[in-house]
């Protein structure tokens, strides 16, 4: 492996390279061959100044998180940054990419910062659960003043080259386009010439209080983020650079660093941010190389066909939609155009693009043969068996060969559907969360049939458009649907137990969910939960509690927020109030089934939900729908809102402890045995004392 850290004469410059791949993180290699540059530079009085910079397409994209969490290795970053804003010779670095975290923290320990057009400067360390540790919460206030240092720290955000420039944050901005190394020579050699002296940030006084900034943000992040704890205490340590000399400062940063590190957040945000790198991770798909698409039809412009379209659209992809008749095909086109001008409100999209990739780009048609060019094909066409068959059979017939044929359905079959085709090996599934052109959440639903370059072809897709992607099993819901629907069904039970509605709603949101199932319900709308009821009444145990207040409502004609009444009323935009009668029909259900009501508190409901999850999540695992828990945790975070700050509902299993949640389960399925049976997967890792990160390794 080459030297993480080099050190080269330019002439006079000293020139000290970080070499650390794919991204120069500081870990202990780097820091101490940093001080092993430095003491050279040192050593050498001829050098007259250090240039510092980073190997690759990025200066430095900040500390090594996969250190944190295990005891720290001198020398910490703090000292090296310190040691380098000592020097008595000037240092500068040249940043092209990202200057991030702990990278931004070096940068603004140099005296000078040239900053390349393209990269962008950050400090996203409230995003891990921690703040800045090594300086950066009291060096830049003292460059921008603190309401600019709490317009970023805070939030976890970064500025481009020019705005860094603007804001103090660099000296120059170097030439566009220019080697790193080739623009920091030279501007050290200008530098030098102009006899330019070392100017460190420290030496700045304390940036001016700004009482009104600091309220400001707190109330902003109190109110946006009310369950993390780093966005708070980020706010907190700028606060400090404004009274506190600098070494106090510095100590200040890190001891709220260090009580950050100790969080359980900051172990459930970073196991956020490497499963989302892992996710994508299939030892199947080593080497296998994805199908080109550049061309995607879509059967269906409803709510999922044209958010789809539109996804595409944006992504630079083309599109032919087909509709059952040309009105349905322009209602679908006058939905994407919606969508695409909301991407023009919000800055997303270029207005002239969006017209050309109105004109260019999207094709409507009512015929399959339209399809004959395009690359995969995905169906989003009522979810009934016969209808999907039918339009398999026309891509069956119309598609060139080596083309993907793919089913967004939400429960099907997708193996049946692939075997109703003469080319299953090209058949899969893409299940889109709705709206998709928004969710983030792509689960790629791989019958056992297909062929791996298309799996690959799903997961190359999903980057394409922005997505997250998570492979999973064939089976009914998949990875989410299917888990959801336990623990919906837990809430249900609560609620013909003795909860309200409303309650469970409270405590699931108290948990850090966005919302809880009844206001999910009434968003997706009661008829699709009825309509699900209806599918699997045949097959459905005696034993199971039916909703009947759910079918009550749906008879009423109270679908949710589309009719303005589901659970909640609908009067005054989106937020709903409750209602008194929807509490009347649980009770007529209770009565009618003789159930005495008993009162429940917010943290029964919330272990109850939460491990009704666990345990079809074990299931899902046992039964090979998700490989590894990972793929439960990230399906969570990107297609259901759970709480980032707790990594992920396996996670945060692993964190509350799976012996417990077994023994509450046992308890429960003594008053219920057919809701809550342990899954043998939870037994086994309990009675072998493994936990669920152990099966991601
Ligand atoms: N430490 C360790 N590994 C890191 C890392 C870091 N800071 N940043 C990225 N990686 C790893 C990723 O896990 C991934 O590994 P893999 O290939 O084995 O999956 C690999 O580097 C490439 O990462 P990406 O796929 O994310 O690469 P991109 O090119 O898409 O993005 C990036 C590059 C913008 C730098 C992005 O990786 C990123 O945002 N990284 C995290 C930045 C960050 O949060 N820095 C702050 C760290 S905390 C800190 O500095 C504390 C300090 O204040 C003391
Ligand atoms: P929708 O009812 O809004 O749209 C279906 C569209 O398909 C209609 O525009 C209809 O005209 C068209 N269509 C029906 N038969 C057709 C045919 N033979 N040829 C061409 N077009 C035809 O339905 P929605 O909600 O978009 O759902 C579509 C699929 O996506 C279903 O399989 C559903 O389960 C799945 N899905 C739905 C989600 C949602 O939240 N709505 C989420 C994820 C998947």
């Amino acid at each position: 492996m080459s030297d993480p850290v080099t050190y080269e004469r330019d002439g006079d410059i000293a020139v000290i390279t970080i070499n650390n791949p794919p991204v120069n993180a500081l870990g202990q290699t780097v820091r101490s061959g940093l001080m092993a540059a430095l003491d050279r530079f040192e050593a050498e009085p001829d050098a007259q100044a250090a240039l510092i910079l980073g190997a690759g397409r990025l200066f430095i994209g900040g500390a090594d998180i996969s250190e944190f969490g295990r005891p720290p290795r001198a020398p910490k970053l703090g000292a090296v940054i310190d040691r380098v804003a000592a020097l008595r010779r000037p240092v500068i670095c040249a940043i092209q990419g990202a200057a991030l975290g702990g990278g931004l923290e070096l940068a603004l320990g140099c005296h000078y910062r040239l900053a390349i057009p393209g990269a962008r400067l950050g400090l996203p360390e409230v995003t891990l659960g921690i703040i800045p540790g090594a300086g950066g919460t009291q060096r830049v206030p003292r460059l921008t003043g603190i309401a600019a240092a709490l317009d970023m720290i805070p939030a976890g955000g970064s500025v481009t080259a020019e705005r860094a420039v603007e804001l103090g944050l660099a000296d120059r901005l170097g030439p566009e386009g220019e080697d790193p190394r080739a623009a920091g020579v030279a501007y050290a050699r200008d530098l030098v010439d102009q006899g330019a002296e070392p100017r460190p940030v420290d030496a700045l006084p304390c940036p001016a209080p700004d009482a009104d900034a600091v309220a400001q943000a707190r109330a902003t992040w109190r109110a946006k983020a009310p369950f993390e704890v780093a966005r708070l205490a980020a706010i907190d340590a700028v606060e400090a650079a404004s009274h506190l000399p600098i070494a106090e400062g510095l100590t200040e940063e890190r001891r709220i660093f260090d009580e950050m590190m100790q969080t359980p957040q900051r172990a459930g945000l970073i196991h956020a941010f490497f499963s989302e790198r892992k996710v994508a991770k299939l030892p199947e798909l080593d080497g296998v190389p994805p199908r080109e698409v550049a061309h995607l039809g879509v059967i269906g412009g409803g709510t999922m066909g044209s958010g789809i379209a539109t996804a595409a659209l944006l992504s630079g992809l083309r599109v032919t939609l087909i509709e059952r008749d040309m009105a349905a095909a322009d209602k679908a086109a006058a939905t994407i155009a919606r969508n695409l001008e909301g991407a023009v409100k919000r800055g997303k999209l270029d207005a002239g693009l969006r017209d050309r990739v109105l004109s260019d780009a999207l094709r409507t048609a009512t015929e399959y043969d339209a399809l004959a060019g395009v690359d995969l094909a995905i169906e989003a066409v009522f979810e009934d068996m016969e209808v999907k068959r039918h339009v398999f059979a026309e891509l069956d017939r119309v598609l060139r060969p080596g083309a993907v044929i793919a089913t967004n359905t939400s429960y099907l079959d997708v193996s049946a559907l692939a075997a109703t085709t003469s080319r299953p090996a090209d058949v899969i599934g893409l299940h889109f969360f709705s709206p998709a052109h928004v969710m983030k959440l792509l689960e790629v639903v791989v019958p056992d049939t297909t062929a791996p370059e298309v799996t690959a072809t799903g997961f190359a897709l999903a980057r394409k458009l922005g997505k997250v992607a998570v492979r999973a099993g064939v089976c009914d819901g998949f990875i989410g649907n299917r888990i959801l629907s336990a623990y919906r069904a837990a809430a249900d039970r609560m609620v013909f137990a003795g909860a309200s509605p409303y309650q469970v709603d409270r405590a699931v949101r108290a948990f850090g969910w966005p919302m809880g199932p009844y206001e999910m319900a009434d968003m997706a709308g009661l008829d699709i939960g009825y309509a699900t009821r209806q599918r699997k009444a045949a097959t459905r145990d005696p034993r199971d509690i039916v909703p009947t207040w759910a079918d009550a409502l749906h008879h009423l004609g109270r679908h949710g927020q589309k009719s303005g009444r589901g659970y909640y009323i609908y009067e005054n935009g989106r937020k709903g109030e409750e209602d008194p009668e929807v509490l009347d029909l649980v009770e007529t259900a209770r009565t009618e089934q003789g159930v005495t009501p008993r009162s429940f508190d917010d943290a029964e409901i919330q272990r109850r939900y939460m491990a009704a999850l666990i345990n079809e999540a074990a299931c899902v695992l046992e039964d090979g729908i998700a490989r590894r828990p990972l793929d439960i945790d990230v399906t969570f975070l990107y297609g259901y809102g759970f709480p980032r700050w707790r990594g992920g509902p396996m996670h945060w299993a692993d964190a509350e402890g799976l012996a417990g949640l077994l023994r509450d389960i046992e308890s429960w399925s003594e008053e219920d045995a057919f809701f809550w049976q342990p899954a043998p997967l939870l037994r086994r890792l309990v009675t072998e004392n493994r936990d669920f990160a152990s099966l991601n390794e």
